[in-house]
């Protein structure tokens, strides 16, 4: 099969396209009714469908007699533990799981909040509810009690589902106490907080709402799968977006299914039975596609990793596991390889292993620099595929898709089109630019199934962010040009979102934080180049009064811990300058992107609109004094 037929097919006859894939899975009620319009007027897919997750990623693998089939490698460097779970083990603890959280009162169309390192058990709960019916809403991590408390307003959970700790290479991390602190700030209280105990010797403090994970599934009965609709919302994954306020991304359940078992297939070249690893997080879009339910409904064996790419003990942590555990195609962020190949830059941990059963290297996140990439290609001897997606598309829209057939590798593209999405590049009036030309990227409706249905409780956010800025298209809110062959480049992001380590924040949240420390008159919050982490976040503050050089130090390690406590540590957020003023434009306006492109030594014109064209040389001189931007 070529490529380009098969895109062609999928753009031409979409309705004809997805029916055939849909086929790939065991509906309880087959669709007839393929693509059709929702009450926003906004595609919508396999309406009168009806399937269950849970069922198609567990069930369905015992039926056919693969029970005894590893579907879970957990492999934590951080606790030395290698655990293998069978599809059959899986089943009895997600249903046991499930029952637990119906007895708990959760029903079908109810909301679930799940806070949870990488453990087995963060699985176990998106399946438990995906069974039942249950929307489940993940949170990353390294978001702190107030990012966790505006989640839990914005979805109303009646339960979280949590873990006593998570570890960063030798730190507890604490978890429960973070979701005790989330609920206090929250005006919406959940009724339950299910407490999995990692025995690790941690404290849980104890709480009238708490029950224990434990005791909870080993009293409770296995419940089946309950029919749900193509349309039923499997989950809300918040995203950052322009404002401080994060975005409810809702995934249906037929679409999305449809896609996954299409995208292990097609894009990862993955048969069923064989191993695929996303070193990523559930509390990610990586997670829940490519760690849950796409290796899960493709019956492949998914690696849960708890680590880090270096110092989990060292730079050869992702060999031995891809060898431990026969990886075929393994799927990371250009950050990872980069840490990697500072500490092993010969890459002499990757000769000491055996690693003949990796045929890809996935890459995607962040944009991926061509050194890194030929690095990685170089020292892995295998095809290294940059490919480009969103929390809002919950799978890829560029790629090389190896499982149709392998095309020409083009460092610093992420890739073609893949099927079913008709990208474009568009200019401000929403006009098709030529190939070469930088402009929007976008891409012409329908959207293809398993990508985003709403915004959870805010369909005019989702209009206006997604569907308002080009008529007829969806916008992701990424710059880039294709060249003559349809191979697109992505550029960044045209909007105030930043990714830092292939973690998607925003800087105008940041900028929030920043401006109501007391001592801050204005300030302006934007992403600058970071050799390791492709973006860092950089503040820059005008203080109220003159302080002396000591006083400013307090406050700017002041408004770092601000943001550290508010958004997490995630956030990266670490350097702040403090300058006397700021570029802005003569009716106000602070000039971010000037800013930014100063510090990355990127060529800027300056607007006629400046007010004093005098302090871009002062800003410089900042800079330079600490050494921010490209040379950092
Ligand atoms: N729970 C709690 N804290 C977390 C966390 C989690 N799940 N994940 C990260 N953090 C914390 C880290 O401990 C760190 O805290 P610190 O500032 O106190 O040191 C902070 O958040 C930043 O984490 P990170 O961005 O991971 O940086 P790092 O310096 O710890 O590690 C790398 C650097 C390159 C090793 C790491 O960024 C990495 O593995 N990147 C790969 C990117 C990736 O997998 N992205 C997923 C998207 S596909
Ligand atoms: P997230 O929603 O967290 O997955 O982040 C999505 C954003 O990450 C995209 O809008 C891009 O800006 C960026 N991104 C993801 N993958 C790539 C890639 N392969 N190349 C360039 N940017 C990428």
């Amino acid at each position: 099969m070529k490529y380009q037929n098969f895109y062609q097919e999928s753009i031409a006859h979409p309705e004809q396209f997805w029916s055939e894939q849909a086929k790939q899975l065991d509906w309880f009620k087959v669709p007839k009714n393929i693509l059709s319009k929702d009450a926003f007027n906004y595609n919508q897919w396999f309406e009168d469908g009806e399937l269950n997750l849970s069922y198609l990623c567990i069930d369905k693998h015992i039926n056919d007699g693969f029970g005894a089939q590893n579907a879970i490698i957990y492999d934590s460097p951080v606790t030395n533990t290698k655990q293998h779970i069978t599809f059959n083990q899986l089943h009895h603890e997600v249903s046991k799981l499930a029952g637990g959280l119906q007895g708990l009162g959760l029903q079908k169309g109810d909301t679930c909040i799940i806070y949870m390192p990488m453990i087995p058990q963060a699985l176990y709960a998106m399946l438990a509810c995906a069974r039942i019916g249950v929307i489940h809403s993940v949170v990353f991590g390294g978001f702190a009690p107030h990012e966790l408390a505006i989640r839990i307003d914005d979805s109303k959970p009646k339960v979280i589902i949590t873990a006593s700790n998570g570890v960063e290479i030798e730190r507890i991390i604490p978890y429960k106490p973070f979701v005790d602190e989330a609920i206090e700030k929250a005006k919406n209280k959940p009724e339950r907080v299910v407490v999995f105990d990692r025995q690790l010797g941690v404290e849980i403090p104890n709480k009238s709402y708490d029950i224990n994970y434990t005791t909870l599934v080993a009293e409770s009965p296995s419940v089946a799968p309950v029919s749900v609709k193509s349309t039923h919302p499997s989950y809300i994954l918040y995203t950052s977006g322009t404002t401080g306020t994060p975005k409810g991304i809702i995934r249906d359940t037929g679409g999305y299914a449809t896609a996954l078992k299409f995208s292990m297939k097609y894009i990862y070249g993955v048969n069923e039975g064989e191993t695929f690893w996303a070193a990523s997080d559930v509390g990610w879009v990586v997670g829940h596609s490519f760690i849950a339910y796409g290796p899960l409904l493709n019956r492949n064996t998914s690696v849960l990793f708890e680590g880090k790419p270096i110092r989990t003990p060292d730079a050869s942590t992702f060999w031995r596991v891809i060898s431990e555990h026969n990886v075929k195609a393994m799927f990371t962020a250009p950050t990872a390889i980069r840490a990697i190949k500072k500490e092993d830059p010969e890459g002499e941990f990757i000769k000491r292993y055996d690693l003949s059963c990796l045929k890809y290297q996935f890459l995607a996140g962040e944009r991926c620099d061509v050194a890194t990439l030929t690095w990685a290609e170089e020292q892995l001897g295998i095809p290294v595929i940059d490919h480009w997606w969103q929390t809002e598309s919950g799978w890829p829209m560029l790629a090389n898709m190896v499982g149709v057939d392998l095309q020409e590798i083009r460092p610093g593209s992420a890739g073609s089109p893949v099927c079913g999405y008709d990208i474009q590049i568009l200019d401000e009036d929403g006009e098709q630019v030529e190939s070469s030309v930088e402009g929007y990227v976008a891409v012409k409706l329908p959207l293809p199934p398993g990508t985003l249905s709403n915004l959870w409780g805010n369909p005019e956010r989702f209009k206006s962010g997604y569907l308002d800025r080009f008529p007829g298209y969806y916008f992701s809110g990424d710059g880039g040009y294709k060249d003559e062959d349809n191979y697109v480049f992505i550029t960044g992001r045209v909007d105030d979102i930043i990714n830092v380590a292939g973690h998607r924040l925003s800087t105008a949240e940041m900028e929030e934080i920043v401006a109501s420390h007391s001592d801050v008159a204005e300030c302006a919050v934007f992403g600058v180049h970071c050799e390791l982490k492709g973006q860092k976040p950089l503040g820059l503050v005008v203080l109220k009064s003159n302080e002396t050089p000591g006083k400013q130090q307090t406050i700017q390690k002041e408004i770092i811990q601000d943001v550290r406590k508010e958004i997490g540590a995630v956030a990266s957020f670490r350097d702040v300058l403090v300058v006397n003023r700021l570029p802005k434009t003569r009716s106000g306006k602070i000039l971010r992107k000037l800013l930014r492109n100063i510090a990355d030594e990127q060529q800027y014109n300056i607007p006629s609109t400046i007010d004093d064209v005098s302090i871009i040389e002062e800003i410089k001189t900042v800079y330079q004094t600490h050494k921010i931007g490209i040379h950092n």
